[in-house]
């Protein structure tokens, strides 16, 4: 697997690249244009396929509910009437809501290479690799780490995994979506770290939640609180670098801040939220986490310590 921290070293300089080749795109220089089909015309597969349109590739689409593609056509799209059609595209994305209701869609066609970005496990991406390689077609597994109206914008990056050699064939046709990155050969990684980075968002947006709930009992609106969020989240994301280097090292030696006095806070903040009417639904699992993980001895320990007991 490629170590991240070279692709985030290298982010910028694929951004750089990314803007030199979409100009060369919008000035018709450079790249030559493919035949892209995309199967699933819902909020994100129409933005994957208007970006193609914007970018001059030929797009040809399909979709259950084939009205939805007028906005498309009316733009140079081909619809295509079943799922087969799309099949001689050179490349073909897949951005259906499921894989479940993707399966029997891709059951009916043999394309040359297949780009899915339909959300999923890392085992249901797998089993597409598996499917795929079965029927010869090249397989690239992808997440899309943006909402739609981020779409062709250096605000978007798609992880990829699966086949490399795929991957490079297309990248200049990937790279009209948004910045690409590519993690290695195994199908089920993209979906891995899509599944790892929304925990993230989730976690964090619940906390948040939870923190206006609270102040909201003393009537503190959150356009009032909002302000003090905003950079004491981006000061908890300073912490991640050092957390990381403890986890890969199991060096929780610290001096800044110990897990007991850590896991004595959440208890005050369970307490407090009890008291002020609220429910404790989101610090309660999170205090038991790290009474648990000093319980086990890691009390004199860094935070990041409480991994050994998620592990
Ligand atoms: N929206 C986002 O912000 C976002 C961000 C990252 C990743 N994604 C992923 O992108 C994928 C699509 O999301 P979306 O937001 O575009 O969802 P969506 O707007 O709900 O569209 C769902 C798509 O799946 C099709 N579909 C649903 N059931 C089907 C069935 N039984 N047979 C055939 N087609 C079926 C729909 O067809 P009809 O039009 O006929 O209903 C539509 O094309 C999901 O896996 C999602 O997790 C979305």
């Amino acid at each position: 697997m490629q170590d991240p921290y070279v692709l985030v070293s290298t982010r910028l300089f694929s951004r750089y690249l990314s803007s030199v080749k979409r100009f060369s795109s919008m000035m018709g220089m450079g790249e030559s244009k493919k035949q892209v089909g995309v199967l699933g015309l819902g909020r994100m597969g129409a933005a994957l396929a208007g970006a193609f349109l914007g970018a001059g590739h030929d797009v040809v689409v399909w979709n259950r509910s084939p009205l939805k593609a007028g906005p498309l056509l009316d733009r140079g799209a081909r619809l295509a009437a079943t799922p087969a059609e799309v099949a001689t595209a050179d490349v073909v994305l897949s951005c259906l809501s499921t894989h479940d209701t993707q399966q029997p869609v891709l059951k009916e066609l043999t394309p040359a290479v297949l780009v899915n970005l339909t959300s999923g496990t890392p085992e249901q991406a797998r089993d597409v690799a598996k499917w795929a390689a079965s029927r010869g077609i090249d397989y690239v597994d992808g997440v899309i780490m943006a909402v739609p109206q981020g779409i062709g914008t250096p605000a978007a990056r798609i992880l990829y995994g699966g086949s490399a050699a795929a991957f490079e064939a297309h990248r200049e046709v990937l790279e009209v979506l948004g910045e690409p990155v590519f993690l290695g050969e195994d199908a089920g990684l993209a979906a891995l770290y899509d599944l790892a980075l929304l925990g993230i968002m989730w976690s964090t947006m619940s906390g948040y939640l939870h923190a206006l709930a609270l102040v909201g009992t003393e009537g503190v609106t959150p356009e009032r609180f909002t302000p003090m969020a905003l950079p004491w989240l981006s000061a908890v994301g300073g912490f991640l670098a050092g957390m990381s280097a403890q986890v890969a090292s199991g060096d929780y030696t610290t001096d800044v801040s110990a897990l007991d006095i850590n896991a004595a806070g959440l208890k005050l903040l369970v307490e407090t939220s009890r008291a002020q009417g609220i429910s404790t639904v989101v610090p309660a699992p999170l205090a038991e986490l790290f009474t648990r993980a000093v319980d086990a001895g890691h009390g004199a320990h860094a935070i990041a310590s409480v991994i050994e007991e998620i592990r």
